[in-house]
């Protein structure tokens, strides 16, 4: 038995300049989970994804990535698979999943891709799927997935996760009916539809029970060939590998270096990939807030923002890339000086040590998403720090602000607001840090990203279990009657 993950975006990605391959992780919560996952667990683990390089540099490189798990990378044409990444994922799916229905521009030239995409990896998963295995499906680029797996292997555990939020009736009503239906109908091919937070579980079911007419018991929707049960599973990280990286030789070397930097400044700290989502923009405007309204701050602070190249080939990524780069010259131009630029801004990824030590140099990590299915940059923040100091304001519009209770809850559209919590968080008494730091450490050291995975996989195995015990039963009450 084996679990076949499927996702759009494989774990690494491989570059080749001037003929050397170049292999890196993948960015995002999703990989991050899921690998964090495989790499402690002992299970029989295939991965199955999108290449984003072509089959003869797969053949050259694929042994040179250590990993405890297999890898199907499945190759798609150019052109279908930037309509199908490009331009129904990221330009419908994502932008009004997210609550930006301004941002949606739909085609039928790019539903058409994305259901063609679905079918074929549906192909290739059909192809290594053995009798026993798990499926297990993440994200809003493989929607139309449950349903066509379930056509090939009615008997299959398929399990649907999806890592971002599912939006309200009003707002997935934009959607054409035919769209609408074809996701609604394609999530309920699995036995166990997975959400971050149980306001996502709830508009998934009102949706269903709005346009397919299905109600549901307990979250449960009966079908003909089987159940889906629909549940709230908030993803998490790995607690000890991010708090046990404070220690490390290395970590310690660069926030050395990176306070010796800073000296008597206070550090406030972000990183995110550079999307519309995160409120990078909103995070700007009131640090400048901050500064206007608490000039005794100037020259005493800094904000050090990482953003990670992201979706660079979509219009809005770049439009907001620009928007971020004015925002950052014009508030270093009116509000620094030649002595003090008040934010350092980096376009560019960071490793994991470099990740680690800047999280624990930062007085405040400062995350604003406008909307956000889990946002994982905030329980690595907590989990980091190991020494019990520094202070998280978080969006009440992520899923990571309903478990970590003793953030500092902020709205990411209030600058004011933001700039007042900013003002507190930075003044904040050392005991209270530790207070705050201690009760949502104990919390993520429970329910780490294990917990997840494993509660995840029961359900799909507990719903399973019973479907196949009630077929049977009837089966036999048939047998009996006739
Ligand atoms: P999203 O999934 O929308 O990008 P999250 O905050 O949930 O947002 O997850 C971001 C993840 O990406 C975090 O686990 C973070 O540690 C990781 N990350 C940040 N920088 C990099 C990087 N350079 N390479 C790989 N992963 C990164
Ligand atoms: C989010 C999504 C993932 C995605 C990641 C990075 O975490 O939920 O599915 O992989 O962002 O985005 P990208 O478009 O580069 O895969």
């Amino acid at each position: 038995m084996k679990i076949i993950t499927v996702s759009y975006r494989l774990p690494l990605s491989i570059k080749k300049t001037k003929g050397k391959a170049k292999i890196t992780q993948s960015a995002g919560g999703l990989a991050t989970a899921v690998l964090s996952y495989s790499a402690k667990s002992n299970v029989n683990l295939t991965w199955v994804g999108v290449a984003d390089f072509d089959k003869a540099t797969w053949d050259e490189n694929k042994d040179n990535y250590d990993r405890n798990f297999d890898i199907e990378p499945v190759f798609l044409e150019k052109q279908l698979n930037r309509k199908f990444y490009n331009v129904f994922s990221n330009s419908v799916l994502w932008a009004l999943f997210h609550y930006f229905p301004s941002f949606v521009e739909y085609t039928d030239e790019g539903f058409e891709a994305y259901k063609r995409a679905n079918e074929i990896v549906a192909e290739k998963i059909n192809s290594i799927y053995e009798p026993g295995d798990v499926i297990w499906i993440h994200d809003y680029h493989f929607l139309g997935l449950p349903k066509l797996l379930r056509e090939y292997q009615p008997n299959a555990k398929i399990g649907y996760f999806l890592h971002i939020p599912f939006p309200n009736f009003e707002i997935f009503r934009i959607l054409p009916n035919k769209a609408k239906k074809y996701i609604l109908e394609g999530i309920l091919g699995s036995n166990v539809a997975g959400f971050h937070t149980w306001d996502n579980t709830i508009h998934f079911t009102e949706c269903i029970e709005k346009i397919l007419g299905i109600p549901h018991k307990n979250f449960l929707f009966s079908q003909e060939s089987h159940r889906t049960k629909a549940g709230s599973f908030p993803i998490s990280i790995d607690f000890d590998k991010f708090h046990d990286a404070y220690d490390k030789e290395n970590v310690v070397a660069l926030r050395n270096e990176i306070k010796g930097l800073y000296g008597d400044k206070k550090i406030i700290f972000s990183v995110d990939r550079l999307d519309y989502t995160k409120g990078i923009t909103n995070r700007l405007k009131a640090f400048e807030k901050f500064l206007e309204k608490y000039p005794e701050w100037s020259e005493k602070v800094v904000f050090l923002l990482v953003l990670v190249p992201s979706r660079e080939e979509i219009k809005k990524y770049g439009e907001r890339k620009k928007l971020i780069e004015l925002n950052v010259g014009r508030i270093n131009g009116n509000m620094g000086n030649y002595k003090w630029t008040p934010i350092v801004y980096q376009y560019q990824p960071v490793n994991f040590d470099k990740l680690i030590a800047l999280y624990t140099s930062a007085d405040v990590a400062l995350i604003s998403p406008v909307r956000d299915g889990m946002n994982l940059v905030a329980k690595e923040y907590v989990a980091s720090r190991k020494d019990l100091r520094g202070g998280l304001i978080l969006s009440s519009m992520a899923g990571a602000a309903k478990e970590l209770k003793e953030a500092i809850t902020i709205n990411p559209f209030d600058a004011e607001m933001i700039a007042e919590k900013l003002y507190y968080t930075l003044n904040m008494g050392e005991e209270e840090q530790e207070r705050r730091l201690e009760r949502m450490q104990r919390y993520l050291k429970k329910h780490d990203v294990f917990r997840w995975a494993e509660k995840f996989l029961t359900e799909i195995e507990t719903i399973y279990q019973h479907d196949t015990k009630a077929s049977d039963m009837k089966g036999d009450a048939q047998t009996i009657l006739s």
